[in-house]
């Protein structure tokens, strides 16, 4: 059995390395905060709720951890007519569950282990991503796994979701895509044997109604995919397992810059031969942004991974593949294009200053027309997301940029949140958790989309820090209104 926590800097000491410790260090406490201390004012068109997923292990790790280890915990701040209730919870997965039996690290991580090795099993946490569908807020695995459904206002686990699944033992990605015109859900689900990919949409109530095979030339480590109104855009880059090293169970990342990246666009309910691959240089792209269809086009913007380099200029696969599996991000932001009529497609980069990540958008555009992103601004420091700012998608300019402290601040994904009765597509707020390692100062902010420059609008001072996470979403009145909880 496992010894209670006792110090929150570093619960499980600091032989796990440096994510359980400092600011990574896991929260023991399932809180509850309403009417706490805001400077400024809450706008009063501001209500839903944002939600983020992140790691945060229970019990002492059976080896060295890494972010992507621990058991999903989501935080919420819901805004209903101007009052404001915070909370965080755990995702009740079935492991957690069992760990809650025995009160112990049951499950080992991804520097331990690989997912299907029934000799040290992995856990299948629902810690990556979180979306509303369905009335319910859906949290899923970067590896893939069964997607668990939580109530977005109490964060209560309502359950695992098979109805979205073709069998049991399948599975579905993070950054599955809500096309919030239909409700449908477009989703992948990859793994280390052939056909290496499916992919899956399930009806606006959560039932799987289409999934197919999707054949790629070998295991690959895709994280992301697109939709637009009619197609969706499944990724094939060259980061894939070493195979000796999966053979002797181990994970070993490799980036062949060789090899072309390939964008895969299939109509919404294609057959496995509908599929069109678009070939374009070799690279990886973790987060895409938005998709769209523009006459015979389909569009797709995107946060593109920088390649390591040589001194002497030549790419350095080693080091570029050593950094994904460290996330360490050094990412731009890119635009694809692809013409379903001639084949033709292209690439260009839209903004090589910056290094931004972790987008947003309105989430009402999901496939259609959009023009403006909002991004985490990058420190190379491992997830140290350093500020927010905000894009035009179309031109590459940079809207306006926000950080109450570039040396010390850490915050969240940022979401789009549409203010009530939205006149324009930027008409409303962004929402994100900024914590200040050097003041030790968490707040919830607000920020105006039209004029991130200005600073908060609202600031929520919190007597709880929150651990670093990774991906959030934003649920509207309408979408909580429908919730199954
Ligand atoms: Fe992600």
């Amino acid at each position: 059995m496992n010894q209670p926590i006792k110090d929150p800097d570093a619960p499980f000491g600091h032989k796990y390395g440096p994510f359980v410790t400092d600011v990574f260090a896991p929260l023991t406490e399932e809180e509850t905060y309403a009417d706490l201390p805001v400077i400024g004012e809450i706008p009063a068109d501001l209500n839903g709720v944002y939600l983020r997923n992140s790691p945060n292990p229970r019990f002492e790790p059976k080896g060295e951890y890494h972010p992507f280890d621990g058991d999903g915990m989501l935080h919420s701040a819901h805004f209903e007519n101007g009052r404001l209730v915070l909370r965080n919870k755990w995702v009740r997965t079935d492991a957690w569950q069992h760990e809650d039996t025995t009160q112990g690290a049951e499950y080992w991580g991804i520097r331990q282990t690989l997912k299907g090795r029934e000799d040290q099993p992995i856990k299948d946490s629902a810690n990556t991503d979180v979306i509303g569908h369905a009335g319910a807020a859906l949290t899923t695995w970067y590896l893939a796994g069964v997607p668990y459904a939580v109530d977005p206002i109490t964060l209560e686990t309502l359950g695992p979701r098979y109805n979205y699944l073709d069998k049991p033992d399948s599975g579905m990605s993070a950054h599955c895509k809500v096309d919030e015109v239909t409700g449908e859900l477009m989703y992948f689900d990859y793994g280390d044997h052939w056909p290496y990919m499916w992919y899956g949409v399930a009806d606006a109530q959560g039932e799987i109604t289409h999934r197919v095979p999707i054949e790629l030339p070998g295991n690959r480590l895709p994280h992301d995919m697109a939709i637009t109104e009619h197609y969706s855009i499944l990724h094939d880059h060259p980061v894939f397992h070493d195979e000796e090293a999966r053979a002797a169970g181990r994970h070993k990342i490799v980036f062949d810059s060789t090899m072309a990246s390939r964008l895969g666009v299939i109509p919404r309910k294609g057959d496995a031969a509908s599929i069109r691959w678009f070939e374009f240089s070799g690279a990886f792209i973790y987060h895409v942004i938005n998709a769209w269809e523009e006459g015979d086009e389909v569009i797709m913007v995107a946060c593109r991974y920088q390649p390591a380099k040589n001194a002497d200029g030549s790419f350095n696969d080693v080091g570029t593949a050593k950094m994904i599996s460290r996330l360490v991000m050094d990412a731009r932001l890119w635009r694809y294009r692809m013409n379903l009529k001639t084949g033709e497609c292209s690439e260009a980069c839209l903004d090589p200053d910056f290094n931004v990540e972790f987008p947003s958008y309105d989430s009402r555009l999901t496939g259609r027309k959009s023009e403006f992103a909002y991004l985490v601004d990058h420190d190379p420091k491992i997830l140290r997301w350093r500020g927010i700012c905000k894009y035009n998608t179309d031109t590459g300019e940079r809207l306006g940029a926000w950080s109450d402290d570039l040396d010390h601040c850490w915050y969240s994904e940022p979401w789009f949140a549409p203010a009530d009765h939205q006149k324009a597509e930027d008409h409303g707020y962004v929402v994100a958790f900024a914590y200040n390692d050097e003041t030790r100062n968490q707040e919830l902010q607000v920020f105006d989309a039209q004029d991130l420059s200005q600073g908060p609008v609202a600031r929520i001072k919190m007597p709880t820090r929150i651990p670093p996470g990774f991906h959030a979403c934003w649920m509207k009145p309408e979408q909580i209104q429908s919730r199954v909880g």
